[in-house]
């Protein structure tokens, strides 16, 4: 029975967060996406606006304009907010392909960039993806520019160097296709073991969740969270969302859809996990429609509005396994 309170208020009443990833231009032109993000969700993440490129137009500069509006709205909003990325191999800046670095200078700038970003959000960003996507598709450490300077201990410092300016925030670590048990889950469980028998301030670790064409198996899921949390590591789902194959959606798509989404509630309830991040707000908003070619290769309504702002049978299955 489709419950009369907001999906936030189911949420928050048991106090589990259901989050959705922010894109600006729409935060700024849209009030309706404004009403929808203030009233559904009690977590929220900067789709692109934190990430280096964005806020790095020239090297001793700073755009802050995007990131603040967002990070000012979930204040205003009492929203929790995670920042994403301080450290990832895309999405950095332009000016990067033509800049003849030292390792040095590299480190130097990096620290400098994790110590700025995570000091002007001090009070206002609860959790960071400090490291993102680290871990290559065959579990080996992934050939960044990061890597290539500094070794696997870029990860380490990018870590104590957050740690240093903000203690109270919660540190991930965030990766995507590690989400259930499987060999680059292996990859990535090993590397958070290092990390931490290094001393390595790490709190938790986002298990992304893109579940498009094949959906990883709930259950897997529920084996890889509890291997995390026997660690010591809390556990976040990231950045879900659900597609089909292009072509492939059955004629019940969006139920099927739907029962997946409260499977992973599932889940994140039977094993104390709090937080559930989606990757957009409407599917209009979703990535998989402009990214590259993921538009020729899935259906591009993956998220629990629809283009209207439409509540999917998605998002009553998700209020529906947080009422129960
Ligand atoms: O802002 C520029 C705009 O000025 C320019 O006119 C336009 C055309 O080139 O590009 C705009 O930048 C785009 C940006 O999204 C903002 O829309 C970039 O080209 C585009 O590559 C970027 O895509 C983002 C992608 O990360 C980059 O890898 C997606 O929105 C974002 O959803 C996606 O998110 C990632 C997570 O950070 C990490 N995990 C996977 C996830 C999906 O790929």
């Amino acid at each position: 029975m489709p419950s009369d309170r907001t999906l936030r208020e189911v949420a928050e009443s048991r106090g589990f967060d259901v989050g959705a990833a922010v894109d600006a231009d729409s935060l700024r032109r849209d009030a309706s996406y404004r009403t929808r993000l203030a009233e559904e969700f009690s977590a929220l993440t900067p789709e692109n606006a934190l990430k280096m490129g964005p806020l790095r137009p020239t090297p001793d500069t700073y755009d802050f304009r995007d990131a603040d509006a967002i990070v000012n709205f979930g204040r205003a909003n009492d929203t929790t907010v995670r920042g994403h990325a301080l450290v990832w191999h895309n999405q950095t800046p332009d000016w990067f392909q033509s800049w003849d670095y030292t390792d040095d200078q590299l480190r130097t700038f990096l620290r400098e960039h994790v110590h700025t970003v995570v000091g002007r959000y001090r009070r206002t960003v609860d959790a960071w993806d400090v490291v993102n996507e680290a871990v290559a598709d065959d579990g080996t450490m992934r050939e960044t520019v990061w890597y290539d300077a500094m070794g696997e201990a870029y990860v380490d410092r990018a870590f104590e160097w957050a740690n240093e300016v903000n203690p109270d925030a919660d540190l991930y670590y965030n990766d995507y296709g590690a989400d259930a048990v499987n060999g680059k889950s292996d990859a990535v469980y090993d590397l958070l073991d290092r990390l931490l028998d290094r001393g390595v301030p790490v709190d938790g670790v986002g298990l992304q969740l893109h579940a498009l064409g094949e959906w990883p198996d709930p259950a897997s899921i529920a084996e890889n969270v509890r291997r995390f949390q026997e660690l010591g590591l809390d556990v976040q789902i990231t950045e879900m969302d659900v597609a089909f194959p292009a072509g492939e959606a059955p004629d019940d798509a969006l139920e099927r859809q739907a029962e997946y989404y409260r499977d992973v509630v599932d889940v994140c309830l039977e094993t104390g996990v709090d937080t559930l991040v989606t990757w957009g707000v409407r599917d209009a908003d979703s990535w998989l429609r402009s990214f590259r070619d993921f538009s020729e290769r899935f259906t591009g309504d993956p998220l629990l509005f629809d283009d209207r702002n439409r509540p999917k049978p998605a998002y009553r299955a998700v209020s529906e396994a947080l009422s129960e």
